[in-house]
Order: C-alpha cells, then sequence, then structure tokens
C-alpha cells in the first residue's frame, strides 16, 4: 500500500461511477463491509452526485476527459480505483457507437494511464455479454474466449484487453442482469415487479439466459475481493442461471403477485443482439469466498427485497 495521510490499514478507494446503481449501494453499505482489520476510504466521483450522501468526497470526473480525469485521479492517488462508470444502454450503444466506444473503451484506457503514474490498482465492472451465448454444455468460465455479439459489448471486451494487456495491478469482475430497488432508474426485476403491480400483462423472452445478481450481494462481494487482493478475471455473478421468462415466474411466485398475467415469447426484436445462454459459471469466485459470504441465488435476492425497502 502506498504512503498517504491515512493509517496503514485504511485502502482509499476511488469509485468512478459511485451515482450509479451499483456505486450507490457500495456506498450505502459500507459500515456492513469494515472491520478493525479492513478499513475502507471511499472517495466518490462521477459526473453527478445526485444519489451520493453530501458527506462523502466527491469529485467530478468525465472519464472521456482524458487530461482532466488523468490529473484529477493522480491527485485523489487512491490505492485502488473502482471503475464502475459506463455506457450501460445495450440498445443505446448499438445506436450511439461513437459514444459508446469513448465512455465504454476509451474512458477505462484514461483511467488506465491515470493509475499507472498513480500506482493504482484498477478494478474494472464487465459484463456477461462478452460471450456470444453458444457454449454447448455448462456455464461461462474465466477461461473461455468472448466473443462479444453487441456493441455495447465489445466496448467492455475492449476494456478488459486493454486493462490486461496494460502493466497494472488490475481485477476484471464480470457480472450480469444486475436487480434490487433503486430508487433512480427500473431495473429487469423491478420493472417486472411494476408490471405485475399494476395488473398488466407481459410477454417476456424463454430464450434469453442470464445469472441475475442482485446488486447488494455484488457490493459485498466486490469488496471482499478486495480484502482478499484478488487479481485477474472473476465472474461475480448470481448463483444460478435462468432464462427472463422464469426469471419473471419467481417474482410473481416470491412477491405473491399474479403469473397468469407473464406469458412466454420465444423472440424479442431489440437493437443489440443478446447472447442466448450466457449463464456466468462462479465456481472460481466461490472458491475464494469459502463460507465467508454466500453468493445469492434469484430467490434469496427476491426474498431479501421483499422484507426490505432498500
Ligand atoms: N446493470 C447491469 O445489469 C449490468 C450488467 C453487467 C455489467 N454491468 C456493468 O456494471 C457496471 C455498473 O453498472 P450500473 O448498473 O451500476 O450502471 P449505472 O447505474 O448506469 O451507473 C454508471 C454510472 O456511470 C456514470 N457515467 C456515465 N458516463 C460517464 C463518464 N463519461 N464519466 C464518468 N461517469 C460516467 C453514469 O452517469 P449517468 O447516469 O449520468 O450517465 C452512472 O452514474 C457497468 O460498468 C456495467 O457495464 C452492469
Amino acid at each position: 500500500m502506498k504512503n498517504n495521510t491515512l493509517t496503514d490499514d485504511t485502502l482509499k478507494i476511488l469509485i468512478i461511477g459511485a451515482n450509479g446503481f451499483l456505486g450507490t449501494n457500495l456506498l450505502r453499505f459500507k459500515e456492513e463491509y469494515e472491520t478493525s482489520e479492513n478499513q475502507f476510504h471511499f472517495v466518490t466521483a462521477d459526473i453527478s452526485n445526485s444519489n451520493i450522501n453530501p458527506k462523502m468526497p466527491f469529485y467530478h470526473i468525465d472519464i472521456t476527459n482524458a487530461d482532466d480525469a488523468v490529473k484529477k485521479i493522480i491527485n485523489i492517488s487512491p490505492d485502488i480505483t473502482l471503475l464502475t462508470a459506463a455506457m450501460t444502454d445495450v440498445d443505446e450503444c448499438e445506436v450511439n457507437k461513437e459514444l459508446a466506444k469513448k465512455i465504454n473503451t476509451e474512458g477505462p484506457q484514461n483511467v488506465i494511464k491515470a493509475c499507472q503514474t498513480a500506482d493504482s490498482k484498477l478494478i474494472f465492472m464487465s459484463t456477461d455479454f462478452v460471450f456470444d451465448g453458444t457454449k454447448k454444455e455448462g456455464l461461462y468460465n474465466e477461461t473461455d474466449t468472448p466473443n462479444p455479439l453487441s456493441f455495447y459489448a465489445k466496448t467492455k471486451y475492449d476494456a478488459e484487453l486493454a486493462i490486461i494487456n496494460s502493466n497494472l495491478d488490475y481485477l476484471i469482475c464480470r457480472t450480469a442482469v444486475l436487480y434490487g430497488w433503486n430508487k433512480s432508474k427500473l431495473n429487469f426485476i423491478t420493472w417486472i415487479l411494476k408490471k405485475l403491480e399494476l395488473d398488466e400483462p407481459i410477454s417476456i423472452v424463454t430464450t434469453q439466459i442470464n445469472s441475475p445478481t442482485f446488486v447488494k450481494n455484488l457490493a459485498e462481494i466486490i469488496l471482499k475481493l478486495i480484502e482478499k487482493e484478488a487479481t485477474g478475471i472473476y465472474h461475480t455473478a448470481g448463483d444460478g442461471a435462468i432464462n427472463r421468462y422464469e426469471m419473471a415466474i419467481h417474482c410473481a411466485d416470491v412477491f405473491n403477485l399474479n403469473k397468469s398475467l407473464i406469458s412466454p415469447l420465444a423472440s424479442l426484436k431489440q437493437q443489440a443482439v443478446r447472447p442466448k445462454n450466457a449463464g456466468l459459471d462462479i465456481s472460481k469466485l466461490k472458491t475464494l469466498l469459502g463460507s465467508e459470504l454466500k453468493v445469492y441465488s434469484l430467490d434469496d435476492g427476491l426474498q431479501y427485497m421483499k422484507t426490505h425497502s432498500i
């Protein structure tokens, strides 16, 4: 760890994208992760801080603004830079390719430069969509070769490659279908719940399989990986792979909503092509976590949501 004003036990972690869904969850449950041995000092950055407690140290950093972003990150001098910022609307990335490349590939390249000068470890959030979904048997593990289908997936994979080919100490976490309560934006699960509560019929595809990931659990997992000084690539997704239609049925079951409103759909026309079976194998993660932390299945996450309002 580098010598800064914090005590030797305290890691200075800069979260870029802290105002987003994962970022706010990393901040929200901070106290739960801290022990006497592990103290995390979070510094936040994003384009806006509307969801961030004003008491948190915040920097306006646009990762596409190379000079300004690099200068600010070097000045902050983090031990760890956790990059959650991205253009995450997969269909919008297909339409606005120039912007997607700027944010999702060139942005991380700027962050790499800053981390090299600041001697900071880089943790990057990536996606199950780096795979093409055609694997015949089993789920995708970390040694499988990516083959992105959509432009979003290509920009994220290009960022992965830039990180892997840098000389940085890095951790790449591939995750999938984040869900949980979120005041700012609906996610797949909260959208399903909203529709069913409004008694509106919905048609959901049976042909897209993913590993839905409870955002609070992902935040805990990332901090545990930091504590364990994990490096390389990890699949950090929920436990189990399930198709979108089945996900919706689980929502109805757990929340006692009317599942007859949900119809199966064989295909859905979307701007960006999705992989058919992008379920992630999380054995490597489970081995590292041992009995210290449970990886949530979809039902675990839904049960948590049912009994908690955040
Ligand atoms: N959500 C999922 O289901 C999912 C699945 C797989 C992988 N991931 C990956 O996980 C990460 C976190 O996802 P999330 O759901 O937390 O995303 P999110 O809620 O969209 O948060 C991303 C944050 O990055 C900010 N941002 C966008 N462009 C930026 C820029 N140029 N400079 C600095 N900040 C910028 C966004 O600000 P604005 O909102 O103002 O644009 C937003 O606050 C992403 O890297 C994503 O690719 C997510």
